[in-house]
């Protein structure tokens, strides 16, 4: 526990994990003040809008879905591309809203996500040894020395990257495209001719079915709001702590501190440490926060957590997202489950099943298989409950696109077809059909 009171810069009193080395500290400092002049991506009023969302995933009464790419990229920044991939985020909230029952709160891994935690701050290439690629926001991920050094003008590109997606992302959801008369649209072409592309288009149609009955009975389906635009929010790791602190800004109304680069941001499975600089910069600000949890998460870690990042126990504040593995789940989750249960601690409990299952295929591609993601998420639902303790929600790596990164699923991608269609800057995404098969599976567990 630190004396000294927490302000926007007090993470800086604390070891900091995974801080690139900027080569030059007045031109970081510069940009920094450059941010600090920008206008905030969002506002305090939308991330407490979220905090009471997922205050009802944690009374159980909602669930969450969390989704996008695991880093975004400078190079693949277009329209359709984040089109695609709020179409597939749209595509399973409607899968597992209508076939689970439950009110869904979307918020994607989007418009900010574009640091990335490394194990080891250099990687060979060929024979040569260059620092690793830490995420656009950082440096490039071309195999060059060059290309590789810290630069704090990425800082400020990812900042307008960010504000042109939220901008898209806003018109999408608030401006027609995410009206449910429109749920056939969303069916991408590719994604259509497939298995679970058809079974897609047959809760579609059941939905097109109830609007026209309940138009038909005389409701008025036009003044009815909720139906025609989706509240979606954005969230990312909050890695890189000068960016987050940047933008972070004191709300007029409360008086409170808001990291207004996202509604939501978590700290990572190698950034938690008790007294570090992450939990110490999350502390402070007042948006719904989260928080990755691996395997070797003690119940005591995670009491300690909830401690400092919610010590008001306001139920939406805290996350914890678990990636324990398919192998790990049975014996990792439940004595976090009954700890933070027994200490009455309102948290959302979120199932990262991707991070826990990523190994080297042969040709040395890293990857997951599909299987061992619902099997993951199987031990997730289980554990919770055999604890009398909510599922809240997923957390995924998906693209819109028609992607080879993850293996198996209905196409049953194979380790020899990885090569065809792999585009990920980091972490192995599933493909549309993939993501909105796991979407049938998790509304399956719910409903179970
Ligand atoms: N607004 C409601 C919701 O977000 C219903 C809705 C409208 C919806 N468009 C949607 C749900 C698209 C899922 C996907 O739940
Ligand atoms: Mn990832």
């Amino acid at each position: 526990m630190t004396a000294a009171p927490w302000s926007p810069q007090s993470w800086k009193e604390h070891p900091a994990a995974q801080q690139p080395v900027w080569p030059d500290d007045d031109a970081l400092e510069q940009v920094q003040k450059t941010l600090s002049t920008l206008p905030p991506l969002v506002f305090a009023g939308e991330a407490r809008r979220l905090t009471r969302a997922l205050a009802d995933v944690s009374g159980g009464r909602a669930f969450l879905l969390q989704a996008g790419d695991c880093a975004e990229s400078f190079a693949d920044f277009s329209a359709d591309s984040i089109r695609d991939k709020l179409k597939v985020i749209l595509q399973m909230a409607v899968v597992l809203t209508y076939g689970a029952g439950v009110p869904v709160v979307k918020v994607g891994r989007i418009a900010g996500q574009f640091a990335k935690p490394r194990t080891s701050a250099t990687e060979m290439v060929g024979d040569m040894e260059l620092e690793t690629f830490r995420g656009h926001m950082v440096n490039d991920d071309a195999p060059d020395a060059a290309s590789r050094v810290p630069d704090p003008d990425r800082l400020i590109a990812a900042y307008h990257q960010s504000a042109s997606t939220l901008n898209l992302l806003r018109a999408f959801t608030k401006g027609g495209f995410a009206d449910l008369s429109q749920v056939h649209l969303w069916n991408q072409q590719f994604v259509a001719s497939s298995d679970e592309g058809r079974r897609y288009e047959q809760i579609a149609g059941e939905i097109d079915r109830a609007l026209h009955f309940m138009s038909a009975c005389g409701i008025d389906l036009i003044s009815e709001e909720s139906l025609h635009q989706v509240d979606f929010f954005t969230s990312h790791e909050a890695l890189i702590l000068g960016y987050e602190e940047s933008l972070t800004r004191q709300d007029s109304i409360t008086g409170e501190f808001y990291d207004c680069s996202a509604h939501m941001v978590w700290v990572g499975e190698r950034t938690r440490q008790r007294d570090g600089a992450h939990l110490e910069f999350l502390s402070g600000i007042r948006n719904p926060i989260g928080c990755k949890l691996g395997p070797t998460a003690s119940a005591d870690d995670v009491l300690a957590l909830c401690e400092r990042l919610n010590p008001e126990r306001i139920p939406g504040r805290l996350t914890l997202i678990t990636r324990m593995g398919a192998g790990a789940v049975a014996d990792a989750l439940p004595p976090l489950l009954a700890a933070v249960r027994d200490a009455g601690h309102p948290v959302v409990w979120a199932c990262d099943p991707m991070h826990g299952n990523t190994f080297a295929s042969d040709g040395g591609r890293k990857t997951r298989r599909f299987d061992d993601i619902l099997a993951e998420l199987r031990g997730f639902f289980i554990a919770h409950q055999q604890a009398g303790t909510w599922p809240g929600g997923v957390h995924v790596e998906l693209t819109g696109d028609d992607v080879t990164e993850c293996l198996g699923g209905f196409g049953d991608i194979l380790e020899d077809q990885l090569h065809l269609r792999y585009t990920t800057t980091c972490d192995p995404r599933l493909n549309a059909r993939q993501a909105i098969d796991l979407s049938f599976r998790v509304a399956e567990l719910l409903r179970g």
